[in-house]
């Protein structure tokens, strides 16, 4: 196989590469990546060579064009992904999710791709009210409330109107909230950890009820694998834990346990604006039809994330005084 992995420098789409060459070693892999203020090279350090790496936004038409040439699939991560952001500048969310998103489309269409993966979010459905025992399926309405949301619902029905359209061979996935290694230390899970390291306290935005559905990293990637060796085209695949519910407050507590600090170090901050209250999601399809399952279980991966924070401290510090952002010169300048 030869894969295109968009976002491979981000959270999700670095550890994909490295399930990926860990499970595939005989597959190409180029990773495309604007190198956002979330995209980290160091985040493929371990394998820069076994990987190609083309610096390239999904928004310019002729560098994609250039960068699908043989190439058979795509996974596609790249996205502007954090919904505090999207509040503050939408903007770039609705070129990058959107647009861009389109860009590689036409692009895939154009050049027969056999296969083009497209990694969303639950996001797209909402919120579900705490005490509703509601989970999403594939069949859920759409009804994002961020402007992350809704331009990732956006891509998600371009996707599939490249499928009902034109034939392009696509699947989707739509995740819950991941964690594990290589997380930005701007989402709430790494910041907390990072924090704490640093003497400093959590933001738990009030009142610290809102449930996420804790998937890790790695069965996530495990998912799209399986969606790219059996998935049928057209179809899109839900994906979440359904491990027990815990709220963000349970989440920064457990955190401090680990760390063996008071809970005194979690501090409450004014709440975001249409704050989603809970996710869940019904993953049946996915485990009936590829025969999914999610092996990491939350308390025990959560403790094991803390652990990889502490012992990659050089990885997170570089990333919190914008250090990282120097890597790519250092690395690509002399080629
Ligand atoms: N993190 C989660 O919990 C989660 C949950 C569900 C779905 N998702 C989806 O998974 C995907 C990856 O999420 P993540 O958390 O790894 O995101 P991330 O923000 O960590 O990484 C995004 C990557 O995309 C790159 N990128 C951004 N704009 C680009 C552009 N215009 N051209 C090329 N590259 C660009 C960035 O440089 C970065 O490397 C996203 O599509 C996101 O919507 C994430």
């Amino acid at each position: 196989m030869k894969i295109l992995i968009t976002g491979g420098a981000g959270f999700i789409g670095s550890n994909f590469v490295h399930y990926w060459l860990e499970k595939h070693p005989e597959d190409k892999i180029t990773v495309l990546d604007k190198l956002t203020y979330a995209g980290n090279l160091e985040n493929l350090e371990p394998v820069k060579d076994k990987i190609s790496f083309i610096k390239v936004d999904i928004c310019d038409e002729e560098a994609v064009e250039k960068a699908i040439n043989g190439i058979d699939t795509i996974v596609h991560f790249a996205a502007e992904s954090h919904v505090d952001r999207s509040i503050t500048g939408p903007d770039e969310f609705i070129r990058t999710n959107i647009l861009g998103t389109h860009v590689l489309l036409k692009a895939a269409l154009k050049n027969g791709i056999k296969k083009f993966h497209h990694v969303s979010t639950d996001e797209v459905f909402g919120q579900i009210p705490l005490e509703s025992n509601e989970q999403w399926t594939e069949t859920s309405p759409y009804n994002p409330r961020s402007p992350y949301a809704a331009s990732k619902a956006a891509s998600d029905h371009l996707v599939r109107a490249y499928f009902t359209t034109y034939g392009l061979p696509i699947t989707i996935t739509n995740c819950s909230n991941n964690f594990g290694p290589y997380h930005f230390p701007e989402k709430f899970i790494p910041l907390a950890i990072t924090n704490i390291l640093e003497g400093k306290k959590i933001p738990l935005y009030k009142p610290g009820n809102q449930v996420r559905d804790w998937l890790h990293v790695k069965d996530h990637c495990r998912a799209i694998d399986l969606v790219l060796q059996g998935g049928k085209a057209g179809e899109t695949y839900l994906v979440g834990s359904q491990h027990k519910e815990y709220t963000n407050l349970d989440v920064a507590k457990m955190i401090c346990a680990f760390l063996g600090v008071s809970e005194d170090m979690m501090e409450f901050v004014g709440d975001r604006p249409g704050h989603d209250v809970k996710y869940a999601i019904d993953a049946s399809k996915i485990k009936n039809e590829l025969g999914w399952q999610p092996e990491f279980e939350f308390e025990q991966w959560l403790k094991a994330t803390v652990d990889w924070y502490k012992q990659n401290q050089v990885w997170w510090k570089r990333i919190k005084s914008g250090e990282y952002q120097e890597y790519y010169q250092q690395q690509y300048s002399k080629k």
